[in-house]
């Protein structure tokens, strides 16, 4: 994309010594090769006008003509009448790494979890709410904010949780943090500093994301095995854990969701050990063909902190979420995100409430609805078509599905020639937190996969899938 570029001039950190005895016009020219052959001007970079260095530097405009003058003609340099002195397109690379090119092959269908549909991310609603918030930011708003995020959204997104996941919300008790990612070490720490020792997590789940969180904020961390009922709760009681990691709405990777008796279970566990469960929200928004399941936090406002992202309902690159917590844990919370960052951009906050307030999210989110239903009804027909004896199971909400594999398939193996064919398969075992490779399964994401290549793919590895 060409650059427009804003009347003022670029600026550009360049010295000549008048002491060095050394002639200004070849300081000059030595200082400008140089600044083009380590890269620190690239091609197609514009240069300050001659009066406009000329005045920076203390020169005559004539020197500084000179001067581009001897670099265009070695080829550095490029210029048309009427229009800025550039670094010409044959200019020398700069030395060292050339920039990396992808290597990765072109998958037919890689089935990655936990990516939306990327080309879907709603560009024009974003920007007009961008364009919005930024029109009407009050000027004090351009300075360090409340810790726990924009009075706005946080406002916005009380009542946007109560509403759509019958959260029991307070603004004052949320805090805007970058993502699913940021929330979780923040709350990890303030856990710690409260005399936390161990945290436990799902089993299979995310054991590498935890871990390394939990390590960080000096926490051991403990697997907890999960059923078809979600988390096995008298195994977590029989740790020394006093907070778990949990996804109630849609259990991550497996797909289950968390059984009433247990999410009662759960909360009643953690009235006893005194203890914090942490909710991870993170893809409540899209279920298909079973009621809607509230946040595990409105049943326990004290004993919960449930994270939510847009990372999984707009696009990863946003980072943007938020913690509701416990009232106690709020303050603190914000205490561990102001030292961490001062806060998640402002204009970003306002924006996405503005998108959430216009109705645009929630318009966003019934089109995403339809979209990945088609996908996963793609999914389920291909599978049923192409690897029928298949069992296939955690489809009831988000956009990934596990499927079982036949007994002696070995998934390493799945994946490998999967590989060969153009296909990117993942195996259930990375999210084990012993990584054992059996039962063999696959989580196969369908977010960012479109309806024909979830097709083209599963036909690809149908046989493969079934050990034929
Ligand atoms: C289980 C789970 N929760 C939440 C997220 C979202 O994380 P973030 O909001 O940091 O992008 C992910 C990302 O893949 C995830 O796998």
């Amino acid at each position: 994309m060409t650059p427009e570029w804003s009347s003022s001039p670029p600026e550009l950190l360049l010295a000549v010594d008048r002491t060095s005895g050394r002639p200004l016009h070849a300081q000059l020219q030595h200082g400008l090769r140089d600044a083009i052959r380590t890269g620190r001007l690239q091609v197609g970079e514009r240069l300050p006008s001659s009066r406009e260095l000329a005045r920076a530097l203390g020169v005559s405009r004539g020197l500084v003509q000179e001067c581009y003058a001897q670099l265009q003609a070695e080829g550095y340099l490029a210029t048309r009448p009427g229009f800025a002195t550039r670094v010409a397109a044959g200019a020398a690379e700069p030395p060292g790494d050339p920039q990396p090119r992808s290597t990765a092959p072109r998958l037919l269908a890689d089935f990655r979890c936990g990516v939306p549909d990327l080309g879907s991310f709603p560009v024009h609603d974003w920007l007009r709410a961008l364009r919005e918030a930024a029109r009407a930011m009050p000027t004090a708003e351009f300075d360090y904010g409340d810790p726990r995020g924009s009075a706005r959204l946080r406002e916005i997104l009380a009542a946007y949780l109560r509403r759509v996941r019958a959260a029991a919300t307070d603004p004052r008790h949320i805090v805007v943090c970058n993502g699913y990612a940021q929330g979780l070490g923040l709350a990890f720490r303030v856990l710690a500093d409260i005399g936390v020792h161990t945290v436990a997590f799902e089993d299979p789940g995310s054991p590498d994301t935890v871990a390394a969180a939990a390590a960080t904020a000096g926490l051991r961390a403990v697997p907890v095995p999960v059923d078809s009922g979600g988390i096995d709760v008298r195994a977590l009681a029989a740790t020394d854990a006093r907070t778990v990691v949990v996804t109630p709405a849609h259990q991550w990777p497996t797909g289950v969701a968390l059984a009433p008796q247990r999410r009662l279970a759960l909360v009643q566990w953690a009235r006893d050990r005194d203890a914090v469960v942490i909710e991870d929200d993170y893809d409540a928004e899209f279920r298909y063909d079973r009621e809607p399941v509230g946040a595990l936090q409105g049943l326990a406002a004290d004993r919960v902190i449930s994270i939510g992202t847009v990372s999984k309902s707009l696009a990863p690159a946003l980072r943007i979420g938020w913690m509701v917590c416990p009232p106690e844990l709020a303050d603190p919370i914000a205490e561990q995100k102001h030292r961490s960052d001062r806060g998640t951009p402002t204009l970003d906050q306002l924006a996405l409430a503005e998108l959430i307030e216009s109705g645009r999210f929630d318009r966003h989110l019934r089109r995403m609805r339809t979209t990945y239903a088609a996908r996963r009804a793609v999914l389920l027909a291909a599978l049923a078509e192409d690897a029928p004896v298949l069992r296939v199971t955690g489809l009831a909400a988000g956009f990934h599905a596990v499927t079982h594999l036949p007994t002696g398939v070995v998934e390493q193996d799945v994946v490998t020639v999967a590989r060969e064919r153009s296909v990117g398969l993942y195996g259930m075992s990375a999210y084990r937190a012993s990584h054992a490779a059996e039962p063999a399964q696959l989580v196969l994401g369908f977010g960012n996969v479109g309806e024909r290549a979830v097709a083209a793919g599963i036909a690809a590895v149908g046989r493969l899938l079934m050990g034929w």
